[in-house]
């Protein structure tokens, strides 16, 4: 039997609680999953390795109509690859999965290098902290920008705009009113300004470079012969810029977990670097980011005594099962050790979905999450710097999560 909460504890329970809504629910009720009413809706919410492969696995939950339109619009959008299911999402899918392969990697990682090397210089002669949050988001927007393939001519005059836009999408987009709204005006220019990119491409009016993100969006296919319309064409290229510009949270909080585990960053310097890839892990799994995602059963289901008919809820609490004390042992701490082992189960680390990338929801962009994440280890532990008094916390209430003060560096020599 699924306990149920009332739909006040519900709805001012996520308010309240933030990232820890599902995690004190179901420690109190002594489960790992209840019922409740959540924007309206009775839904079950559910944690851990179990939950998620129902969730992710064999197309049980669709997102359209799950996710608040003031979330979707500022996210995936609609007409997006998470929109869809079955045969159009697979075929979908593949461009994402085949953009973000080994060779777009390479790429996006020899691009972000080099947009370090700059920002480097210009740190080193700031007179003023440093704030990394800002300097992430900037020179990942840039690589991404650049790495898109899109001409410089077409980014380069606006790049404050769509560096700033890019972001806010990410950061409002759990808020409501007068802000979302706000937000979303700012995205309809930068989708304008997309189509318009897509545009230019497909009557050949500029050049994507060959095989580039962009090349291969305005030349996808979902059917025989079927392009995508220039505005779903758009939408899914923000799906690729917008994501990679969220990867600075990530990267401020492997800053953070460098600062407080001096230890690993010694080792890291010393080149003893076979926890790093596990650190980076740890880095994905321990701080907040993405707190859950909803869907909607697209047909009868049951799980765990619960019945769902087709379009009733289930909301997959992400950071519950990345902290789930039967899947990661004392999960409030943080210890890269945990994945010296690969990982038996791919729906025990959910911080970018579970299941499969090719036939689920899972996030295409994971991989190239942790090669950024890595990146970064292994240039902040070679970067000589300082960390002036400041406020490190991170609430656990805002959500997305960031750090207080955005990680200030001073006194930067670069080698
Ligand atoms: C910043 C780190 C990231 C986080 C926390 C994150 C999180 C997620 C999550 C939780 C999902 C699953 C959503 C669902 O179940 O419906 C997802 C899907 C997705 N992500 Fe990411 N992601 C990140 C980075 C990226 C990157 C770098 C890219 C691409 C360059 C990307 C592109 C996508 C796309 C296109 C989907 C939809 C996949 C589908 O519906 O099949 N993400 N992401």
């Amino acid at each position: 039997m699924i306990p149920t909460i009332s739909a006040v504890d519900g709805a001012l329970g996520l308010v309240q609680d933030g990232y820890l809504f599902g995690i004190r629910r179901f420690e109190r009720l002594h489960t790992d999953a209840f019922r409740t009413r959540l924007l309206g809706h009775p839904t079950v919410v559910a944690r851990g390795a179990h939950a998620a492969r129902f969730f992710y696995e064999n197309g049980r939950f669709a997102r359209v109509g799950a996710i608040p339109a003031s979330v979707s619009h500022l996210l995936q959008d609609e007409g997006s690859v998470q929109t869809l299911e079955g045969d159009a999402h697979r075929t979908r899918k593949r461009l994402f999965v085949e953009t973000m392969g080994v060779q777009g990697r390479e790429r996006l990682l020899a691009t972000f290098d080099e947009e370090w090397e700059r920002a480097s210089v210009r740190w080193a002669r700031a007179e003023a902290p440093v704030v990394l949050h800002d300097e992430f988001v900037h020179l990942l927007a840039l690589a991404a920008l650049r790495w898109s393939g899109i001409p410089d001519d077409l980014w380069l005059p606006r790049f404050p705009e769509l560096r700033d836009s890019l972001a806010g999408m990410v950061d409002h987009a759990a808020s409501f009113g007068p802000v979302n709204w706000g937000e979303r005006s700012r995205r309809r220019r930068v989708e304008d300004w997309a189509v318009g990119v897509v545009e230019r491409v497909r009557s050949g009016a500029v050049t994507a470079a060959e095989a580039s993100p962009l090349a291969r969006i305005a030349a996808h296919e979902d059917g025989e012969g079927i392009r995508l319309p220039h505005t779903i064409a758009a939408v899914e290229l923000l799906n690729l810029l917008r994501p990679i510009v969220a990867v600075a949270r990530f990267l401020e909080f492997a800053a953070v977990a460098l600062y407080r585990h001096p230890e690993h960053a010694d080792a890291f310097r010393r080149n003893h670097d076979e926890d790093l890839p596990g650190f980076a892990q740890e880095v994905r799994r321990f701080y907040p980011f993405f707190p859950l995602i909803a869907g909607r059963a697209t047909r009868r289901l049951t799980w765990n005594g619960a019945e769902f008919e087709a379009g009733d809820r289930m909301v997959l609490d992400l950071y519950g099962t990345d902290h789930d004390p039967r899947l990661w042992p004392s999960p409030r701490r943080f210890d890269p050790g945990r994945f010296r082992h690969p990982l038996s189960d791919r729906n025990a680390l959910v911080a970018q979905g579970g299941g499969e990338y090719a036939d689920g929801h899972r996030c295409p962009g994971e991989p190239a999450t942790q090669d950024l994440i890595e990146h970064t280890l292994r240039r902040l532990v070679r970067l000589d710097y300082s960390m002036p008094p400041q406020d490190l916390r991170i609430s656990l209430r805002k959500m997305p999560a960031k750090v207080a003060d955005g990680v200030l560096i001073t006194d930067v020599k670069t080698a």
